[in-house]
């Protein structure tokens, strides 16, 4: 974390500047989070999903350094991040904050004709019969909550999005930074508006919706009028071995489509014992229709 000035923690950040000096600094190491981008390259994914939380109490300097360490693993058009609790954590304008990284957050040219013109989320990204919508569900919340919301508007559109794109047959991948699902996580943790977020992927379906937040290896499935959709979170991409969170860990997915059904192939990939390099960790495969 950079230098603080005292008066930049008269807020809700002089909880979490502790909380990070009391536990998460030891947790949370660079080290880690950069071994995992060299282990996750050498995998030459085609795209890479960031969910959430990369900076602690949203200083301007922290987005700064969450920017650099983004560009590490590629550019704006190859990886796509989604905000979380931390990365919103006060009111502060975007420009100063989660603006700095909206080469990462924004509609390309095929996405942005399902979305309204100017809306920052949903963003959509589409390519080789995928799409991806990314969402926001950081907004700030009083001291000793870590819950998000998406809010009507973006409902909304996610709403109209899915069954779009679903209609046209792309594969679709959510990402939003908090599990998806009301029993994910405590009403201190979780998202606001989960039950309305459950009704929209009933009625449309996704494929895959990838989250954060939890810090767990988690895997659910929920039934939908469009098929199963499956709801993976991954640890942290910096916990260290022997902390009190899971270690690191990522998963690839591996979609291609098989005439009217697509599969997808998921590995897990985690840090190793000794903490010095990546090893799988899992590996399992879904189908989902590829045309309703
Ligand atoms: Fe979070």
């Amino acid at each position: 974390m950079p230098p603080v000035r005292a008066v930049q923690l008269m807020n809700k950040r002089l909880l979490g500047f502790f909380n990070w000096h009391r536990r998460r600094k030891s947790f949370h190491l660079r080290t880690v989070a950069d071994l995992l981008v060299k282990d996750l390259k050498d995998q030459q994914p085609d795209h890479v999903a960031v969910t959430g939380d990369l900076v602690n109490i949203s200083l301007r300097p922290e987005f700064e350094n969450a920017l650099e360490w983004l560009r590490t693993i590629g550019s704006g058009e190859h990886v796509s991040v989604v905000p979380g609790n931390h990365d919103a954590y006060v009111a502060m304008p975007w420009d100063e904050t989660l603006g700095v990284w909206s080469d990462y957050m924004r509609s390309d040219t095929l996405g942005a004709a399902h979305v309204a013109p100017g809306e920052r989320f949903p963003y959509i990204r589409i390519a080789g019969g995928i799409a991806i919508i990314g969402l926001s569900t950081g907004v700030p919340m009083p001291p000793l909550l870590a819950s998000g919301r998406l809010g009507e508007e973006q409902r909304t559109a996610l709403d109209k999005a899915l069954a779009t794109l679903g209609a046209e047959g792309y594969f679709r991948v959510v990402l939003i930074h908090h599990p998806p699902l009301a029993h994910q996580a405590s009403r201190r943790k979780g998202l606001r508006d989960a039950t309305e977020l459950a009704g929209i992927l009933e009625r449309n379906g996704a494929e895959l919706v990838l989250h954060g937040h939890n810090h767990r290896d988690m895997h659910e499935t929920l039934t939908t009028r469009r098929g199963v959709t499956h709801i993976y979170g991954v640890p942290s991409a910096s916990g260290c071995q022997g902390g009190h969170r899971p270690a690191a860990q990522y998963n690839l997915y591996d979609i291609e489509r098989d005439g009217g059904e697509w599969r997808c192939r998921v590995t897990v990939r985690g840090l190793a014992a000794d903490g010095r390099s990546f090893t799988p960790a899992g590996e399992t495969t879904f189908t989902a229709p590829a045309k309703f």
